[in-house]
């Protein structure tokens, strides 16, 4: 699939194994999900642009590139989204910081949108938006409407986890969206949870079960 990147990098593999594991404790289960999201990120934004720059070294003077041109824009999709969030700004401290917050229904499983807000204009960032885990797609997709019709046309959509089912629809929907996922599992469950997964990716996250 054109624009899916499926991440193999033993790291990444290693560090959502142990993600997996119920007995990871909440503080871990936080750093490594900031971890996966710098090497993901490190992967995503290998197309930077960069520019030549002067700089006066302790020997000579001389022309080195440093990031130009587009601006980035981390958008976490709330609540889980935002463990995601360090992981970028780890690499791009310069970036702006927009929020989704979207909530499943429990019985459809559509998502439901209560807060927006993202960095003004969006229409010349590269926008980053950060979710640990693609279920069945329709929250990334809403995500992305949102982002859309804010003007942002450069969007690239990073996940720890994703359901073949969620990928597939986000990439038909979106198929302009650049795509990274950290590892494609099995299938969803009848409760849309991704099996094997790693159950509540912002449970886990907040200790909050
Ligand atoms: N969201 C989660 O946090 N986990 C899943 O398995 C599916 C959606």
């Amino acid at each position: 699939m054109d624009n899916v990147f499926i991440m193999d990098h033993p790291l990444i593999q290693h560090k959502i194994s142990i993600l997996r594991n119920k007995e990871t404790g909440t503080n871990e289960f936080r750093k490594l999900i900031e971890e996966i999201a710098v090497l993901m990120g490190f992967e995503a934004l290998r197309d930077l642009p960069l520019e030549d720059v002067e700089v006066e070294t302790p020997i000579e003077t001389c022309r080195t590139p440093m990031i130009s041109g587009k601006k980035l824009a981390v958008v976490p999709v709330l609540r889980a989204g935002l463990g995601m969030v360090n992981g970028i700004t780890t690499l791009v401290p310069s970036a702006k910081i927009g929020h989704i917050g979207l909530y499943r229904d429990p019985v459809t499983h559509e998502p439901h949108e209560y807060y927006c807000k993202l960095p003004d204009p969006i229409d010349q960032r590269l926008i980053v938006m950060v979710d640990p885990m693609l279920a069945t797609g329709g929250s990334a997709i809403s995500a992305v409407n949102f982002i859309k019709q804010h003007g942002g046309k450069s969007i690239k959509c990073m996940f720890v986890i994703a359901a073949p089912e969620g990928l597939k629809r986000l990439h038909e929907v979106h198929p302009d969206v650049q795509i990274y996922v950290g590892h494609l599992d099995r299938e969803l469950n009848d409760r849309a949870y991704i099996c094997p997964g790693l159950g509540d990716a912002g449970d886990r996250i907040f200790g909050t079960k």
